[in-house]
């Protein structure tokens, strides 16, 4: 506790209050105005202690002031008066009376009660001694009881034990107003026992003397004083009669009138739930039950006389503590709550079996990747990849899952063109790229975990040649020095993937659809589809046909001899439709080629070359390298392959074509000097058509990458 003055001062109000509420219920007992004790004893009302303080006459109580503490004695008499009870009993100090042989007289005790009797159940009759007998009369010998007591040495006597050895008891008669005691010797004294001097005999409470044998050997119980349990009532009618009158009648509010068992006159007690004095007006009052016995475990509610529990909102229960009490319920079981859980239970299970078909499926396909990629030889690729690392020549293996991200799920917004390799899609990849050479459109990568292989380019922005030669609607036009350029490119990739590249490539299908522009319009091959790359020891390779009719290579579809040089005609094709802006093949069966291989080395053996020009390009300015070049293409033409030129040879003669710039007048382009012009390029290149043309750097390269039907 705090030393707080103020807290302190509260306390100590507290205390006062609740002091003061106990004087006053104490108080209450007795009539307002009235003495209410008398020394330790309390005086209720019905007893009091003169005027209209006591009911009648009979409880009156003396109060003597002359001894410390005062004393109370019933009526005049010298009864006094130990505690008085409401429920109808009264305490009075009772004497021993006692017989010593020395006297050798029997003794008498009078007690006279007028109007209370001896309560006869709480009461008890008790002889002290070796040759004892007491009985006790009452109501002018209405009524007599007694016993003998017997023994032959103090120590038979059993401590505890009143049965007849030196010590007896019997019961009190009912309605004992009065009574005589007689104590005295059974056998006039001849049987006296030095050691047990004396006679004893009381009326007691029952329990309040405890026997000792001790007490056979004494004086010790001549002064002593008992209390005796007397019962009270009011009046000498019962219940009914006393209610005939009213003004008379005891009982007050919130009481009943109880008849007395023993005698005559009626009490009076507080009805259930109600505490007090019944016989003072207003004198029971409610029990507030819900703070004395605080029965409840929810909520209390005090009523008059009585009280109820109820549990609060939410709660179920009684709500008495000795009952259910009050609990929080901990399943609500209401329709809806079980509908609800029961569809929350059956999502929850669908969901569970739909994420499981899910797991499953990926699982599936996941293992699906892997034997796609090891169908697709993929183990053998990542083996060939991790020998060469170093060589700068990296291609990356692809998931199935980026691919099909960097092509929104090959979304058909991103399909660039179908042919006969399959779908051409355009992509996104997140990292960079790689670069072989700036004509050859880059192989970045592929993947293996589709059930059809596929292969991973960069993106070329400008359209194929083709578009911008060949398609009527496109307006785009190509000056010859871009044409010129582009077939150096072309032939300096072309030358690049037969000799340069660490595996030599032929490419197989080469046309104008195949060659692709950048915005800057540099050319970029592309399409590998066709492609084979082969090893030092199968420079030859016999295999099915393939490419595209009509820049095939005639030895080839002949013999099915793949060599170098079936490029080397297809890029002559190539040529005469740079140099003629006509088609030199037929795509449709419908369709007619203005000018085919066979018919362009005709007309140029007729020398007339110029019809056939792209009048577009032609200019008086040119006409010496569309003629040189005219040439070139025939070499490339030529049917046996080994007499055309190889691709290096033709891209080194069209960058010196492009380098030689001679002012050539339109006026003096004269049918002898083309001649001449043809003769000197034609001897200077016509027997230089064989040359090593495949010098790998990978002699020792053994394995071949068969990517045939790859896209
Ligand atoms: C109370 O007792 C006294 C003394 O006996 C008596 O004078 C008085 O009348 C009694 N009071 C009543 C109301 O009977
Ligand atoms: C009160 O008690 C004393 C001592 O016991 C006694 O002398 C006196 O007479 C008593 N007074 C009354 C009024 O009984
Ligand atoms: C009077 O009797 C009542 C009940 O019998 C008891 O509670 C109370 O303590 C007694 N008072 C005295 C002073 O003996
Ligand atoms: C007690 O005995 C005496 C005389 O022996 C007698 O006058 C008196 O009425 C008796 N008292 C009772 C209550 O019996
Ligand atoms: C009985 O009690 C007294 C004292 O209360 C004791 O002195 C005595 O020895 C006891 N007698 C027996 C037989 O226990
Ligand atoms: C009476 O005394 C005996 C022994 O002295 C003891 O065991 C017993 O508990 C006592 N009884 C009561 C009611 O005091
Ligand atoms: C008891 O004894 C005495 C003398 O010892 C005798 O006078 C008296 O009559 C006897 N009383 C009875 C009732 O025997
Ligand atoms: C009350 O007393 C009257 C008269 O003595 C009697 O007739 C009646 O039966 C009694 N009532 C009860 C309930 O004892
Ligand atoms: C009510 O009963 C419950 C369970 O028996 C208990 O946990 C809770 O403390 C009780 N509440 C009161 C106010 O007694
Ligand atoms: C308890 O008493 C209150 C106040 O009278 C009342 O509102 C409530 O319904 C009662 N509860 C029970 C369970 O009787
Ligand atoms: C609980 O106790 C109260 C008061 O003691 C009683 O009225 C009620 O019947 C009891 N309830 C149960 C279930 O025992």
């Amino acid at each position: 506790m705090s030393c707080n003055p103020v807290a302190m001062m509260v306390l100590m109000l507290i205390l006062a209050i609740m002091m003061a509420a106990t004087v006053k219920k104490a108080a209450a007992q007795a009539k307002p105005g009235c003495q209410s004790h008398c020394g330790d004893v309390i005086i209720p009302y019905p007893f009091g202690t003169g005027g209209d303080c006591n009911i009648s006459e009979d409880f009156f109580i003396t109060c003597n002031t002359s001894v410390i503490p005062n004393q109370a004695f019933l009526t005049t008499g010298n009864i006094q008066v130990m505690n008085i009870s409401l429920d109808g009993h009264l305490k009075i100090l009772g004497s021993a009376i006692y017989d010593c042989y020395v006297s050798g007289t029997s003794s008498t005790f009078q007690v006279d009660l007028l109007k209370f009797p001896i309560d006869s159940i709480r009461n008890k009759l008790t002889a002290i001694g070796c040759d004892t007998y007491a009985f006790v009369r009452g109501n002018n010998d209405e009524y007599a009881t007694g016993c003998l007591s017997f023994c032959s040495s103090i120590t038979d006597a059993i401590n505890g034990s009143c049965s007849g050895i030196g010590c007896c008891q019997t019961a009190i008669p009912k309605g004992v107003r009065g009574y005589n005691i007689t104590l005295g010797s059974y056998t006039n004294y001849s049987r006296v026992l030095l050691d047990n001097p004396c006679s004893y005999a009381f009326v007691a409470e029952d329990g309040v003397y405890n026997f000792s044998n001790s007490d056979l050997g004494g004086y010790d119980l001549q002064d002593k004083e008992f209390a005796v349990v007397l019962d009270w009532t009011i009046g000498y009618t019962n219940c009914s009669e006393a209610k005939e009158d009213m003004n008379s009648f005891a009982c007050k509010e919130n009481s009943i009138c109880v008849d007395s068992e023993d005698t005559y006159g009626y009490l009076c007690n507080c009805l259930d739930g109600y505490q007090g004095n019944p016989y003072l007006s207003n004198g029971c009052q409610d029990i507030n039950e819900c703070e004395t016995l605080q029965p409840c475990n929810g909520t209390c509610y005090n009523l008059a006389g009585s009280y109820n529990c109820s549990c609060p909102e939410g709660f179920e229960g009684d709500g008495w503590k000795n009952g259910t009490g009050c609990t929080r319920p901990i399943h609500d079981t209401s329709p809806l709550n079980v509908a609800l859980g029961i569809g929350f239970g059956f999502v929850a299970i669908l969901l569970g079996i739909a994420l499981l078909l899910l797991m499953l499926r990926q699982r599936q396909i996941v293992k699906l990747r892997q034997k796609y990629f090891l169908q697709n030889g993929g183990n053998l690729l990542q083996h060939h990849l991790s020998q060469r690392e170093g060589c700068g020549e990296k291609i990356k293996v692809f998931a199935a899952e980026e691919l099909e991200k960097a092509t929104n799920s090959y979304h058909d917004s991103r399909i660039l063109g179908q042919g006969g390799q399959g779908t051409v899609y355009k992509g996104t990849l997140p990292d960079g790229r790689l670069i072989n050479h700036r004509n050859v459109v880059n192989l970045l990568g592929c993947c293996l975990e589709t059930p059809v292989p596929l292969l991973v380019y960069e993106y070329v922005t400008n359209g194929t040649l083709f578009d911008h030669l060949h398609n009527v609607a496109d307006e785009s036009f190509i000056p010859w020095e871009a044409r010129l350029r582009i077939a150096i490119e072309t032939a300096e990739a072309l030358s690049y993937l037969h000799s340069s590249a660490s595996i030599p490539i032929i490419h197989r299908d080469i046309k104008l659809a195949n060659i692709l522009l950048d915005d800057n319009f540099t050319a970029k091959v592309s399409d590998f589809g066709a492609s084979r790359l082969i090893t030092s020891d199968q420079a030859q390779i016999t295999t099915m046909v393939q490419g595209t009719f009509g820049y095939l290579d005639p030895e080839y579809m002949h013999t099915g001899q793949l060599t170098e040089k079936s490029d080397v005609y297809s890029f002559g094709v190539v040529l005469i439709e740079l140099l003629t802006g006509q088609k030199a093949v037929c795509f449709k069966r419908s369709e007619e080629p203005k000018v085919l291989p066979v018919q362009f080395v005709s007309l140029m053996k007729e020398d007339r070359l110029l019809e056939i020009l792209d009048p577009k390009v032609l200019n008086y300015g040119n006409v010496r390298h569309l003629k040189e070049v005219a040439l070139l293409a025939r070499r490339c033409l030529r049917m046996k392959g080994e007499e055309r030129p190889s691709m290096k040879e033709v891209a080194h003669e069209l960058a010196g074509l492009q380098a030689i710039s001679l002012p050539w007048d339109k006026s003096n382009l004269q049918e002898e000097e083309t001649e001449y012009m043809l003769g000197v390029f034609g001897n200077s290149y016509s027997d230089g058509a064989t040359g090593s043309s495949l010098g790998y750097d990978s002699i020792n390269n053994r394995v071949a990458f068969e990517l045939e039907g790859a896209r």
